[in-house]
């Protein structure tokens, strides 16, 4: 055995001393752990976008849809893969970021499969694209033999974290920091910049069957479905709706798969208290919308199921009396736009007092709900297409032409101050947004246009960090 390791040794020192000159010695350091191979992903990572070029919507759009999921995705792993390898412990932080790691290798699994499916419907692409597709499906499953290999490594981590955290649960520490939340005095990011995009852009699961909807990300969501979506579609006369849509992540919404599908506010549409117009929001586990055939805002909790509802001030226009517009179109029934922003929910309406101008209230979401501040504006309702709230500021887009939307007002509710001048344009995929939301968890606009699910980043001054 000795001799052997011997022989070994001089067959080592044979091979480098042979490879180098005499006045540079180079030690090889050869490790018996494999790394993460960086490069490849690099690689996988440029052939997907190389593809998402090649092909242009018009003659794949599912493809394209399914590349943009991919060219998101795999940025992400690779800094997760970077940041576990950098911070690996062994144990909690090791364990949580494998977890996050394999929770991406599996949605980029989904999407390579939606990928192989695709690609044999549209046989009409290139073979040099196929064989592309392939390389990167091929590439990526070897990236994941790699995770395999990982993850039963950290079997022994994660009994020996087991007991560790029940030995601290039993010592009585509390080790788990509350999160600093955003108060209505505080916007993290500065002022908003610009808007670009579109990150997402697909059919989802219904491809041209309702014009109106929304969707989006709870920004307080509840525990373990932090990374959902949720979906709701005008389902009956482009005008109501009687349940909200959910999908475990984006990926599953581009792919379709929803998961746990349909949650029901009524059998029938429309009822009472079933959803009338599409600017509806989800926040903290409850749809919040307009009731049907009221002025009022319903919230109905996912959990529990029932319904909770909100009057809005005498004279406030509803039932399509005060609707979105631009010179071409009014969106019906769109009187009440609902908002998510750092600080919680708002309701932009219009009141027959207040002459049509956009009016915005806080929704203060207790047990419950009641109607806080109220702020007025110069601006007409009829004269914008959409509003969303961002870092306490009211932002108002209007019609440029069918492929430019532009934010052109905004109201800031901490000084009152108007600007008429805000000028950042959105590039549209469908002439109409008919709902358009943000998201303080990752600083996305989420538009729903003509029955596409589409969604931009929002750019701060003081930049977003948040890629999920
Ligand atoms: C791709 O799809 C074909 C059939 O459509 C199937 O035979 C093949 O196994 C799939 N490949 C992978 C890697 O999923
Ligand atoms: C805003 O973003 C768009 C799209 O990415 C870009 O073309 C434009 O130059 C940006 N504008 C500014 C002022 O940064
Ligand atoms: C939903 O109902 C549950 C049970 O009453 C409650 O704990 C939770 O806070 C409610 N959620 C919302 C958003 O009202
Ligand atoms: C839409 O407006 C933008 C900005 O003014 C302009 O650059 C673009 O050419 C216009 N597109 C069409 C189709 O008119």
């Amino acid at each position: 055995m000795k001799l052997f390791v011997i022989v070994l040794l001089w067959a080592l020192f044979a091979i480098t001393h042979q490879t180098t000159t005499q006045d540079n010695c180079v030690c090889e350091f050869i490790s018996s752990e494999k790394s993460f191979p960086h490069e490849k992903l690099k690689t996988v990572q440029d052939s997907a976008s190389n593809c998402n070029n090649i092909i242009t919507p018009q003659k794949a759009f599912v493809l394209k849809s399914v590349l943009l999921g991919l060219d998101r995705r795999l940025p992400q792993l690779e800094e997760d893969v970077a940041v576990l390898e950098k911070e690996d412990d062994g144990e909690l932080y090791g364990v949580l970021s494998l977890h996050v790691i394999e929770n991406e290798l599996s949605e980029i699994q989904q999407l390579i499969d939606k990928l192989n499916s695709t690609a044999s419907e549209h046989k009409r692409l290139s073979d040099d694209t196929a064989q592309k597709l392939e390389d990167v499906q091929e590439e990526m499953q070897e990236l994941e033999t790699f995770d395999a290999m990982q993850v039963v490594k950290k079997q022994q981590v994660n009994q020996r974290l087991k007991r560790d955290l029940d030995r601290c649960k039993n010592g009585g520490l509390h080790p788990i920091p509350q999160p600093t939340e955003p108060t209505e005095e505080t916007c993290p990011h500065g002022q908003l910049l610009n808007v670009t995009g579109p990150r997402v852009f697909t059919a989802g699961e219904y491809p041209g069957s309702y014009k109106y909807g929304a969707w989006g990300r709870d920004p307080k969501p509840e525990a373990g479905k932090e990374s959902w979506y949720w979906l709701v579609m005008m389902t009956s006369s482009n005008i109501y709706s009687n349940y909200v849509r959910f999908y475990s992540t984006l990926s599953a919404l581009i792919v379709g798969v929803s998961v746990p599908g349909n949650i029901q506010i009524h059998a029938s549409n429309p009822t009472t208290n079933t959803i009338q117009g599409p600017n509806v929001v989800l926040y903290g586990g409850a749809l919040y919308y307009n009731c049907y055939n009221k002025d009022a805002v319903c919230r109905f909790n996912i959990t529990t199921k029932t319904i909770t509802s909100l009057e809005l001030p005498k004279g406030t226009r509803y039932n399509s009396k005060a609707n979105f517009c631009h010179l071409e179109e009014c969106y019906l029934y769109t009187d009440l736009d609902l908002a998510t922003d750092e600080s919680g929910v708002w309701v932009v309406y219009t009141t027959t007092q207040d002459f049509g101008n956009l009016i915005l209230s806080k929704v203060e979401e207790g047990e419950v709900l009641t109607l806080g501040q109220t702020w007025r504006t110069s601006f007409p309702k009829r004269g914008v297409t959409n509003t969303f709230m961002a870092c306490g500021i009211l932002y108002a887009t209007r019609f440029v032409n069918t492929t430019v939307e532009e934010i052109f007002y905004s109201f800031d509710t901490r000084t009152g101050k108007e600007n008429f001048n805000v000028g950042i344009l959105i590039h549209k995929m469908s002439p109409n947004i008919l709902s358009l939301n943000y998201s303080p968890v990752d600083q996305m606009l989420y538009a729903y246009c003509d029955s596409k699910i589409v969604s931009y980043q929002v750019l701060f001054q003081k930049g977003s960090d948040s890629y999920l």
